[in-house]
């Protein structure tokens, strides 16, 4: 097969569909987390923000595909939680999108106690 550039543009759209078809909305994810996620985690996701106990997690700036493999397993039952697997099963696959997109591009900066 001689790859011209209009093949190599094609093959190049085909791969990077998966990608464009969604990679999740900063805005509708902070609308979500404002209704949704702040009461228990914070706006910001820390816990006390949203004047919670320490057991509730801080998600701030968490690895996006880390909320997005969390949230999958208690929307399907593969954790089970009284709170976050009901709150899961409330939320689209677009909602798990949007919402993890908000809590990981958070800034912070880390300090360590001691250098
Ligand atoms: C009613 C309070 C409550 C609400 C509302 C809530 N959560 Fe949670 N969330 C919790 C608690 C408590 C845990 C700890 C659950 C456990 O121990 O498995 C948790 C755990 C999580 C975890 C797993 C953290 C980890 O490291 O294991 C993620 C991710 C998460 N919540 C995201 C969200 C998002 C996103 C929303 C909004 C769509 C949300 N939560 C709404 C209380 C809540």
């Amino acid at each position: 097969m001689r790859l011209n550039f209009k093949r190599i543009f094609f093959l190049l759209l085909i791969f990077s569909i998966p990608n464009c078809l969604y990679a999740g909305d900063l805005h509708l994810g902070k609308e979500k987390a404002a209704i949704v996620c702040s009461a228990c985690h914070g706006m910001d996701g820390q816990a006390v923000s949203g004047g919670n106990s320490p057991l509730t997690p801080n998600i701030t700036a968490q690895e996006k595909e880390y909320l997005l493999a969390k949230l999958k397993d208690y929307k399907s039952g593969k954790i089970n939680h009284p709170q976050m697997s009901l709150i899961a099963q409330m939320l689209s696959d677009e909602d798990i999108e949007n919402v993890s997109e908000w809590y990981s591009k958070i800034k912070i900066s880390i300090e360590l106690p001691l250098e």
